[in-house]
């Protein structure tokens, strides 16, 4: 069986880009594929500087992956700073890196922009040779990822590239898998769901909080009365992940009929959430009330995860001459 490694950086809740683009396309992928998927704390902490919301959304985002159906025996499901071979790795591969293609990595190139060059940490500026040993120090076949990834991943399979063509073949080189149907999610603004922007909609919110955060869906300031147009909608946009084709189209003949208010359209979509996620929000909040069991499922994962690392790690150091 081929194997599917992905990683989330736990920086805040999960929103529904993240489920859309991440978190479910790599889930269902444990049908076909083994999957190793870790909580990536190291990542986080480039910008992350409080102890206590570290710790806590680490827990609470293995929480929900395992809430959203991930099955934590079929590979491996670990957080990221238990396998502490990836930084051997990631030194390994940051000695195979020129400053020149970090430089043109999209967050650095971001905060240049920002005219934060002088400022930002070593730690964003390698942030894509640590995530290429994650994905290298397991041999992984694929890696399911958003969009916004994309360049990490090539770079990855640049960096086993350029191992392999100074020791020999070695390292696996990996092939990103983007899921095709969600190229981008709206967040309530309209602008791409992010966490940067502040624009989510958090799928396993307490209801209330759900409620309020697709009411706050930004829409034009049409009357009920008024005839609509579907294709320019947030809500219609978000609708169209959990609709059937039927509700969809039926949602857009009201909105072209007028008659059909924002309101309605906002408690359509909510009740498509609510479906679809009630389930996975009641074993969220069990788990998080037994944060025991979960690090065990977490130490558990770790030690099958260590396993591969160590093999890889060991040949990879004896190709180079380190060992
Ligand atoms: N950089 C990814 C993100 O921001 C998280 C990540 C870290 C990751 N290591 C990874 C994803 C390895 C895939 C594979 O979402």
């Amino acid at each position: 069986m081929k194997r599917s490694l992905s990683g989330i950086k736990p920086t805040g809740t999960p929103h529904l880009g993240n489920y859309l683009g991440m978190i479910g396309p790599a889930i269902a992928m444990q049908k076909t594929h083994e999957t190793f998927y870790f909580i990536a704390n190291y990542h986080a902490l480039t910008s992350v500087r409080d102890p206590k919301a570290l710790r806590w959304d680490t827990l609470s985002v293995a929480a929900q992956f395992l809430a959203f159906g991930l099955d934590s025996s079929h590979g491996a499901f670990y957080r990221q700073s238990d396998v502490p071979q990836v930084n051997e790795l990631a030194w390994v591969l940051g000695c195979m890196t020129s400053m020149g293609d970090l430089t043109r990595a999209h967050a650095y190139k971001a905060a240049k922009d920002k005219g934060e060059e002088g400022t930002i940490n070593l730690g964003v500026f390698s942030y894509p040779v640590l995530m290429a040993a994650d994905i290298i120090l397991f041999d992984s076949d694929v890696v399911p990822v958003g969009q916004d990834q994309v360049q990490h991943i090539e770079m990855a399979r640049g960096m086993a590239q350029r191992f392999n063509h100074y020791f020999g073949p070695t390292l696996k080189e990996p092939q990103e898998l983007v899921a095709s149907n969600v190229a981008t999610v709206p967040g309530i603004d309209g602008r791409k769901m992010s966490k940067s922007y502040n624009n989510g909609i958090e799928p396993l919110a307490a209801p209330k909080e759900l409620k309020k955060q697709v009411m706050a869906i930004v829409t034009d300031s049409k009357g009920l009365e008024d005839k609509k147009d579907p294709d320019t909608c947030n809500i219609v946009s978000l609708y169209k992940f959990f609709a059937s084709a039927e509700e969809l189209a039926d949602m857009k003949t009201k909105y072209r009929a007028g008659g059909y208010g924002y309101g309605h359209a906002k408690l359509a979509l909510l009740d498509k959430l609510e479906a679809r996620f009630s389930p996975a929000r009641e074993k969220y909040n069990d788990l998080m009330s037994r944060p025991q069991d979960l690090e065990d499922i977490l130490q558990d994962g770790a030690k099958k995860a260590r396993k591969v690392a160590e093999g890889v790690l060991e040949r990879t150091l004896k190709a180079c001459g380190i060992r």
